[in-house]
């Protein structure tokens, strides 16, 4: 349980580089592994779910040497994995999961899979049923989640497989397969989603192509180790970004913040809004960066549908907080996914902003939000993360905007993708009483 800041009434302030990305330091620790030589990670990001993967991978026989940060891999080529000797636990981490059962499904070995409670409810066929029709087997319970087996098969067939469903976990799961084949595989996208495994593959020497939604893999190339520094994670930023358009006297810079086109649409959505966020100094590498400065802002409705959620999939949570100050109804739709994330998020995100007072209908997939609301405390003082990080951050944020004492229940949660998240917004939040 965590007294949550509330009442901030000079603003946030100041400068602040949040942690890497989790998508790309999970991939880093991946692609590191099955190179040859070694790969040098700059700030990775430490966070409970890229801790799985790195206990994963030295598992399966990968040495991996860990300092806060930093982190060295020696890697051991797509032949040199190991068969675990115990089940590999995962966790909360279902990037971790799907992108493991991938690459473990071109392996001469069995191995184990497990997580913890939220990560057993989540739907695991999307990647298990493409992956047996390449030839890999898998136990899973008849919900078709964990604790699964996958028994590896060395002689996988090329893939050529529509996605039914929008996931850069499941697309990165069968690049992954693919590079076990001989030949060359198709995966064709239902809409784009995050890009950073094509991304790191290209930057390892692999040979991937993309056309429109259609993205070809050569299998069994030859990876090569390397360095690689991960940009702050955007999805971390959002956060601050959102929590300093709420407050007023807010002006706040989030420095080398990842800006990847199929990440960064929570920046496009901001500015449909009406807020005064301004991109800058952006370095256009492999995955681009720039520094955010977000300004208080007066917010405007907006309706996103199908096209625009994979953009901001991890960002639906904080819209919908900022929509609850916004004027007019904010409508949410094509956003199903949101129901198998670390809990429901939309029956989550509706019945926790509502007890704070905002007026939020759930839609089977979706949202409508009636804004502005004004925010109070609930009747018990206290609110539930129900152990999904974001939601946790989230309503942290969402406090800051409200009058006397409120108490986060499950807040250990954050430490999933931010475990320096309460210190980083003191930081901006004591910044702001220094300058006012
Ligand atoms: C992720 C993909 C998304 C996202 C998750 C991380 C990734 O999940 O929500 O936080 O790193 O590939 P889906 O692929 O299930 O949409």
């Amino acid at each position: 349980m965590k007294i949550l800041r509330t009442n901030i009434r000079k603003g946030l302030h100041g400068e602040l580089r949040v942690p890497g990305d989790k998508s790309i330091s999970h991939r880093s620790i991946i692609f590191g592994a099955i190179s040859s030589g070694e790969t040098e990670v700059t700030h990775f990001l430490p966070s409970d779910d890229c801790l799985s993967t790195i206990r994963a991978f030295q598992a399966i026989g990968v040495p991996v040497e860990h300092t806060h940060d930093r982190v060295l891999i020696h890697g051991v080529t797509l032949s040199g994995l190991q068969a675990p000797r115990r089940p590999l636990n995962m966790g909360n981490s279902g990037t971790t999961t799907r992108l493991l059962l991938g690459l473990l499904s071109g392996q001469p070995f069995s191995a184990q899979l497990t997580g913890d409670q939220s990560l057993s409810r989540r739907p695991m066929r999307r990647v298990t049923d493409p992956l047996s029709e390449a030839g890999a087997r898998f136990d899973l319970t008849e919900g078709g989640t964990l604790p699964i087996t996958v028994h590896g098969n060395p002689n996988l067939r090329p893939i050529r497989y529509p996605l039914p469903v929008a996931s850069a976990q499941v697309k990165s799961a069968l690049i992954l397969a693919a590079l076990q084949a001989d030949g060359k595989s198709t995966i064709i996208e239902k809409q784009q989603t995050r890009d950073h495994t094509e991304r790191m593959l290209k930057a390892f020497g692999g040979d991937i192509e993309q056309s429109g939604l259609t993205i070809t893999v050569t299998g069994k190339p030859h990876l090569t180790g390397r360095k690689l520094a991960v940009p702050g994670d955007i999805s971390s930023a959002a956060f601050f970004i959102a929590a300093a358009l709420l407050v007023p006297g807010s002006l706040i810079t989030l420095k080398q913040v990842g800006i990847n086109p199929t990440r960064s649409g929570f920046l496009d959505v901001l500015k449909r809004m009406g807020a005064d966020i301004q991109v800058k100094h952006p370095v256009h590498q492999a995955e681009a960066f720039a520094d955010l400065t977000a300004r208080c802002s007066e917010l405007r409705a907006i309706r996103l549908s199908r096209p625009d959620i994979p953009a901001v999939i991890d960002e639906l949570p904080l819209i919908a907080l900022l929509a609850t100050q916004a004027q007019g109804v904010t409508e949410i739709t094509g956003a199903e996914e949101l129901r198998v994330k670390e809990t429901d998020r939309i029956t989550v995100v509706t019945e926790e902003l509502n007890q704070l007072g905002a007026r939020i209908t759930e839609l089977p997939d979706g949202m409508l939000i009636h804004g502005p609301t004004p925010l109070h405390l609930p009747e018990d003082q206290k609110v539930d993360s129900h152990g999904d990080h974001r939601i946790g951050m989230m309503l942290a944020v969402a406090a800051l905007t409200l009058k006397g004492e409120l108490k986060l229940l499950n807040d250990s949660a954050i430490s999933i993708s931010y475990p320096g998240f309460f210190s980083d917004l003191d930081q901006l939040i004591a910044k702001g009483s220094v300058r006012l």
